[in-house]
């Protein structure tokens, strides 16, 4: 990832309420009474009694979105496992979630793995990444008996059939390979150089060598093939091309090995709507292009339809999220910008200056009225790089009111610091008009925890 979302809105007053900006809300959202509410919440007595900064989730929108991936994929084909990508929000509240919905779940650490044993997420419905798994991790993932682990380098593969054979067990694994085919935001490249630190290449033959090992060593069952091409893809012919190459890899292991693959994971990556000109790609048609896709190339390689996986991040949680902070100052830099600083900033939100992502923002207790001025929306580090939302449309503000950024769902919470010692704000579920903390905010004595001196 890394690509900023091309498609940016203008920076100028757009004059676009809080009506206009369903496309990057939640679902569940309105404007009553000029306030913004989700979930049957008035977000800013919300932000009054739980405080700011704030994320705040709509569990109808989580749900939503997996059940349509869940709907989408499988009306093509029955066999399709949805893997919520937890590195994109995590807590014990949304591990449940994804389990209720029938969903896999895909972990990428020894700590995920760890929120889905203590939420008791069946573990055989577990799916574990990772380019450098240590040997506690492998273990940890052996003991608790973990459905499939994707397998990233040689030496892991020696490590884990190691780990495997000392506990008598066999391990089903899927082999991450790299396609050679890069997800640009909207389009895709071909990389000849397979240039990236996860999973083996096909140039060089270190693929089938991969899959060639894993057949021979005893403490492995190997069970098929996974590729991830990238993040907040909206062109879903990248897709198509990935998996064009990957099943005529699926289609050389059958020919040298004589072994038919029986699973088959495309990864994640689907976009959403973070700015309004933002269209992403419904799961309907991602469902139709990835599920038929394989299933298209299979016929055309005289190959069995294997099992197949996806694996969706960002398009389950993004937009069920939004972020609330309280304005503290305003600064009216003349004929430069105008700087509204929030209770927030980098530390729960670095994506702005990390990727120079973009977001729209509303103040919440004005969402009635047209967003007439355009703000930098700064957070209150000590580093001018310090941005949540630059050059951003809004309502006129002033101290006090709730700004709310939007489609802060993924890759926000899960990617936040204590830098400055700030504490991070809690998470709270939204719904059928009630609210319940998921995640309480950090204290002072949260922070202070693992101080030794
Ligand atoms: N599967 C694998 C193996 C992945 O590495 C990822 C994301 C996903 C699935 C989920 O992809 P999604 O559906 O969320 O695009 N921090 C960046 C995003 C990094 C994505 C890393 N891998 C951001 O804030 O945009």
């Amino acid at each position: 990832m890394g690509k900023p979302s091309t498609a940016r809105p203008p920076s100028v007053a757009d004059h676009k309420t809080g009506h206009d900006l369903m496309g990057v809300l939640p679902m569940t959202a309105e404007v009553r009474d000029g306030h913004l509410w989700i979930g049957g919440v008035d977000t800013v007595e919300l932000a009054r009694d739980a405080g700011t900064a704030l994320y705040v989730m709509d569990e109808a929108t989580i749900r939503h979105q997996l059940s349509e991936y869940v709907k989408w994929t499988r009306y093509h084909w029955p066999d399709v496992d949805v893997v919520y990508a937890g590195k994109a929000f995590m807590s014990l509240a949304m591990v449940r979630i994804v389990a209720e919905e029938g969903c896999c779940l895909d972990v990428s650490s020894g700590g995920e793995l760890a929120f889905a044993l203590r939420a008791g997420f069946p573990m055989e419905r577990i799916y574990v990444h990772g380019n450098n798994k240590t040997p506690d991790e492998l273990a940890e993932c052996l003991d608790a008996r973990v459905g499939r682990i994707v397998v990233d380098s040689f030496e892991e593969m020696e490590r884990l059939n190691a780990l495997a054979l000392e506990r008598g067990m066999r391990q089903r694994i899927l082999i991450r390979v790299t396609p050679g085919v890069e997800a640009d935001t909207h389009d895709f490249i071909m990389t000849g150089a397979e240039d990236s630190k996860f999973g083996f290449g096909r140039n060089q033959g270190l693929a089938m060598q991969a899959v060639k090992r894993a057949l021979e060593l005893p403490g492995l069952d190997f069970d098929g093939l996974h590729m991830h091409i990238g993040s907040q893809i909206f062109a879903l012919h990248s897709f198509a091309k990935a998996i064009e190459v990957i099943v005529e890899f699926i289609a050389e292991i059958k020919a040298e090995t004589g072994v038919e693959v029986r699973m088959l994971d495309t990864g994640g990556g689907l976009g959403i709507a973070y700015g309004l000109p933002d269209e992403p790609s419904t799961i309907k048609d991602y469902g139709k292009v990835v599920v038929d896709g394989i299933k298209e190339e299979c016929e055309k390689h005289g190959l069995t339809v294997p099992a197949m996986a996806v694996e969706p991040g960002r398009s389950i949680v993004a937009n069920a999220g939004v972020t609330l902070y309280t304005v503290g100052s305003i600064k009216e830099i003349p004929n430069i910008r105008t700087y509204v600083a929030v209770d927030g900033g980098m530390s729960d939100n670095i994506r702005t200056s990390l990727y120079d992502a973009h977001y729209e923002a509303l103040i919440a207790n004005k969402a009635d009225r047209p967003r007439e001025m355009v703000a930098t929306v700064a957070g209150k580090h000590c580093e001018s790089g310090d941005i949540v939302v630059n050059d951003a449309p809004l309502q006129c503000p002033e101290v006090g009111d709730v700004l709310c950024v939007c489609a802060t769902g993924a890759y926000c919470q899960s990617m936040s610091s204590n830098y400055n010692k700030q504490v991070r704000p809690g998470v709270v579920f939204v719904k059928d008009g009630g609210w319940r903390w998921v995640v309480r905010r950090e204290t002072y004595e949260d922070l202070l925890k693992c101080e030794v001196g």
